[in-house]
């Protein structure tokens, strides 16, 4: 039953995209200069934690560095693919085409989707990258912890990426930051109802115009320097009303924190 529910929402949000009222709305929305939507240029010394993740050298979706040769990620960004092949993980540059300094570049030896991932609604949106190799840390390449909890409704955090910076828009080639605040789950249902799962949170702002968007996707959400969430989905991007949704950190912690323990030798000690 839930199911069939979940699929007619699905195909509501489709539709949603292409109804011309919708797209009405659009108009009314701030003007963008053109920036991560509605960010700011940033320095990856800010965010040392934050990750590129290519498919054959193009940038594919962002990621966080947890351990020297751990990044998480969203399943999303990995789930369609056979195996970790083309995939490499660079860090330490704000400027993806042209290394702003002395960028890493590490290839991909396994990835490990959450068990519970779910396609159809993207639950549980979250996968570990086990890297051959190891990043050395400087001020431009560096881990991040993982927040216990969620902040309260309207706390402010920060969204990085070089994702497009309008919806259907370019990369961007600086990383960019924006910030934006906490919506509580409740309210979020109210944009996408059955869609939204309690492993998921929501951030936006009032009226829209800030946002993460595609090529974002897997990238980090901080507070207080710790990964709250890991760029998941939305309608659109920087809609009034429909916050950017992400994958709870604080729901996924103790999955990440095994997996990470049972791979923490992975690619290190290639003689076992
Ligand atoms: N799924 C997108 C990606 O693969 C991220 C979308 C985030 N959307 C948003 N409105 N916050 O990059």
């Amino acid at each position: 039953m839930s199911r069939i529910l979940v699929v007619f929402l699905v195909l509501g949000v489709a539709c949603s995209l292409a109804d011309p009222i919708n797209r009405n709305d659009e108009v009314t929305l701030p003007q963008l200069d053109g920036r991560i939507v509605g960010g700011l240029d940033t320095n990856i010394t800010f965010y040392p934690h934050q990750i590129s993740m290519r498919y054959n050298g193009n940038h594919r979706c962002g990621g966080s560095i947890y351990r020297n040769n751990q990044i998480i990620s969203a399943a999303h960004c990995v789930n369609t693919l056979s195996g970790p092949e083309n995939l490499t993980i660079v860090a330490g540059s704000s400027n993806i085409w042209y290394p702003t300094g002395p960028q890493q570049q590490l290839a991909v030896r396994k990835f490990i989707i959450h068990p519970n991932y779910r396609k159809l609604n993207n639950d549980y949106d979250a996968a570990i990258l086990i890297l051959d190799g190891e990043f050395e840390f400087n001020e431009a390449v560096q881990p991040i912890e993982l927040a216990k909890e969620r902040p309260e409704h309207d706390t402010p955090v920060t969204v990085t990426g070089w994702g497009t910076t309008t919806e259907d828009g370019y990369l961007s080639d600086v990383l960019q930051e924006v910030s934006v605040n906490m919506v509580e789950n409740t309210q979020c249902k109210s944009a996408y109802s059955i869609m939204l799962t309690s492993r998921m949170l929501c951030a936006g702002v009032t009226g829209g115009g800030k946002d993460a968007c595609q090529g974002d996707s897997g990238g980090p959400l901080v507070y207080n320097n710790t990964l709250l969430g890991i760029v998941s989905w939305g309608t659109g991007c920087a809609r009034e009303k429909y916050p950017g949704v992400y994958a709870s950190v604080p729901d996924v912690r103790d999955w990440i924190i095994k997996t990470v323990e049972e791979n923490e030798f992975v690619g290190k000690i290639d003689f076992l």
